[in-house]
């Protein structure tokens, strides 16, 4: 039992942290393709139980979420959504938000952790603790909205990939519609990618205010990335960098900042 249990630590540590199937399968061993009798069809077959190709995930996101008419029936509509691959990786269930539904200030990370998964709620484990208490230094926790780029964990934290963001990201457009903050902060560089659609890296686009506007709707806001909690966790000499954005954006919530042009 004692070397079955160091052998899923073992495991566990390398970031394998769940089964898709039921028993082991070799992958180093190339099966040929079985060439398909019949004529041939242009329906693409789904196997039961398979997520949607990711055009009609997005397409059955995108009618969801504009069915949702409150944050809570948005909560509602993405727990019952099953297009996102995430959900058939070993997640335990789907972690929208936390935080102030009237706030004026809306969060977005990168996708839930292991703590997240377990608990239904973003940002509750280290990171989000940390981020927590630079929100409460800037008197800014009460007015926060936090919810993430993707709604499942990843297997083995990692990063989502822009597939499973792009089918969660009718969700987030939606949020931030129903939400209509004054200001929107990405944390990190995977919500930085997805939203503001730039491949420039985080050091580059932290700390600069963008417009972000949604295609539909007429809705847009002033958003800001900085650095990710987690890498201020590993690398805490960087937390000056955080606190300098923040400081901006608290400015920007109180009206301290003249809009170019007003
Ligand atoms: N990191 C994130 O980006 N989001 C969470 O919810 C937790 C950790």
């Amino acid at each position: 039992m004692a070397a079955a249990e160091a052998l899923f630590a073992f495991w566990r540590d390398a970031g394998v942290d769940a089964c898709f199937e039921e028993a082991p399968v070799d992958r180093t061993v190339f099966v040929a393709p079985v060439a398909a009798k019949g004529p041939a069809t242009i329906t693409p077959l789904r196997a039961p139980g398979a997520a949607p190709a990711p055009g009609e995930a997005a397409a059955e996101a995108r009618r969801l979420a504009a069915a949702a008419t409150t944050l809570d029936e948005l909560a509602e509509a993405i727990a019952a959504f099953e297009g996102c691959p995430l959900r058939a990786m070993g997640a335990r269930q789907s972690v929208f938000a936390r935080g102030n539904p009237q706030g004026s200030l809306m969060i977005v990370g990168e996708g839930p952790g292991a703590e997240e998964d377990v608990r239904g709620q973003p940002f509750v484990g280290q990171a989000g603790q940390l981020l927590d208490r630079i929100l409460t230094a800037a008197d800014l926790l009460d007015e926060a909205f936090i919810t993430n780029t993707v709604f499942w964990k990843t297997p083995g934290n990692r990063t989502p990939t822009p597939q499973e963001q792009a089918v969660c990201a009718p969700f987030v457009e939606r949020a931030l519609a129903l939400l209509k903050p004054k200001a929107v902060l990405l944390v990190g560089a995977a919500a930085a990618k997805a939203v503001l659609k730039t491949d420039d890296g985080i050091m580059r686009t932290r700390g600069q205010w963008r417009e972000w506007r949604l295609s539909e709707g007429g809705i847009a806001a002033p958003v800001m990335a900085t650095l990710h909690p987690a890498f201020l966790l590993r690398q805490p000499q960087a937390k000056g960098l955080v606190w300098k954005d923040i400081l901006d954006l608290s400015a920007r919530l109180r009206g301290e900042v003249v809009e170019p042009g007003a």
